[in-house]
């Protein structure tokens, strides 16, 4: 068996005396899709954080290519829940500011986010401003400032959450084309379950205090994905089995509505 290109490995934080994740193991193949979908403050964030070495675990191991990463950051593509473009930069200047971060930006650097920008879509924009753009615009941008480190693993958390569902199914066919240009490995966590099902090869849900992986389930919808995926039968049945976790695992601590 071939070294997988993640693996999480009895991952547990604490904050104060709060645990926000619980000890938690996932392995993610090399090529992988892979959705997190779970309520509110159920520990997503924190895993991204830990995986990303921004933050380290009270216990266990996360791996990249089989080396002990643990802690330590510079190894993934982080494309963090609020990642705000930076509003007095251009495009192409807000696309290469993780360079400008690690020191400076050579010429090399300049005209791959260029190209970067024209391949997806935003040729004609590099000396446009944050503001003179769409949501969808701005967080392709953000998309972009990501891929321009050439990240073998990208970590993107919500990153379509403030969208219009238009836009959002736009945004998810552009990811996945990217995607599979790219032959990343992407992680990317949502609180829409169709949005989950659409782009995952495997879908992670998360249960809530303290965060833990509650089922792993896999999407066994042809590739490329097609807006006909949506309407399935294999799809709905899916959908139903991820509602019937999230809910199941929630009604304990909910009161009935009706009566
Ligand atoms: N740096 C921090 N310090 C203290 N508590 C935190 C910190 N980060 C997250 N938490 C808490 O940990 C829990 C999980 O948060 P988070 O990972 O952001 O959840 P999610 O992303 O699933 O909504 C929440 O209760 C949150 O308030
Ligand atoms: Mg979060």
């Amino acid at each position: 068996m071939s070294v997988p290109k993640l693996a999480i490995q009895k991952v547990s934080k604490n904050f104060g005396a709060m645990t926000a994740l619980a000890a938690t193991d996932l392995t993610v193949a090399r090529g992988e899709f892979i959705c997190i979908v779970g309520p509110s403050g159920c520990g997503k964030s924190t895993l991204f954080n830990l995986i990303s070495g921004v933050l380290s675990p009270d216990s266990g191991q996360i791996l990249i290519d089989g080396h002990d990463v643990t802690g330590k950051s510079g190894h993934v593509g982080y494309m963090l829940q609020k990642d705000l473009l930076l509003p007095w930069m251009t495009v192409i200047d807000n696309i290469v500011l993780g360079a400008r971060l690690r020191g400076s930006v050579s010429h090399a650097q300049r005209k791959e986010g260029a190209v970067l920008a024209e391949r997806y879509g935003l040729g004609e924009f590099i000396d446009h401003y944050p503001a003179s753009l769409s949501g969808g615009m701005r967080q392709r941008v953000a998309l972009m400032r990501t891929l321009a480190m050439k990240p073998d693993v990208m970590l993107l958390d919500e990153p379509f959450g403030a969208l219009d569902s238009q836009t959002r199914l736009s945004m998810q066919q552009w990811l996945l084309t990217v995607w599979a240009e790219q032959q990343s490995t992407v992680i990317f966590v949502t609180h829409d379950i169709d949005e989950a099902i659409y782009l995952a090869d495997r879908v992670v849900v998360m249960s809530p205090r303290p965060g833990r992986v509650q089922q792993i389930l896999p999407v066994d919808l042809p590739r490329p994905r097609l807006l006909s995926s949506l309407t399935s039968s294999s799809f709905t049945l899916l959908k139903r089995q991820i509602l019937d976790l999230i809910y199941n695992d929630h009604a304990a601590q909910e009161s009935p509505i009706n009566g």
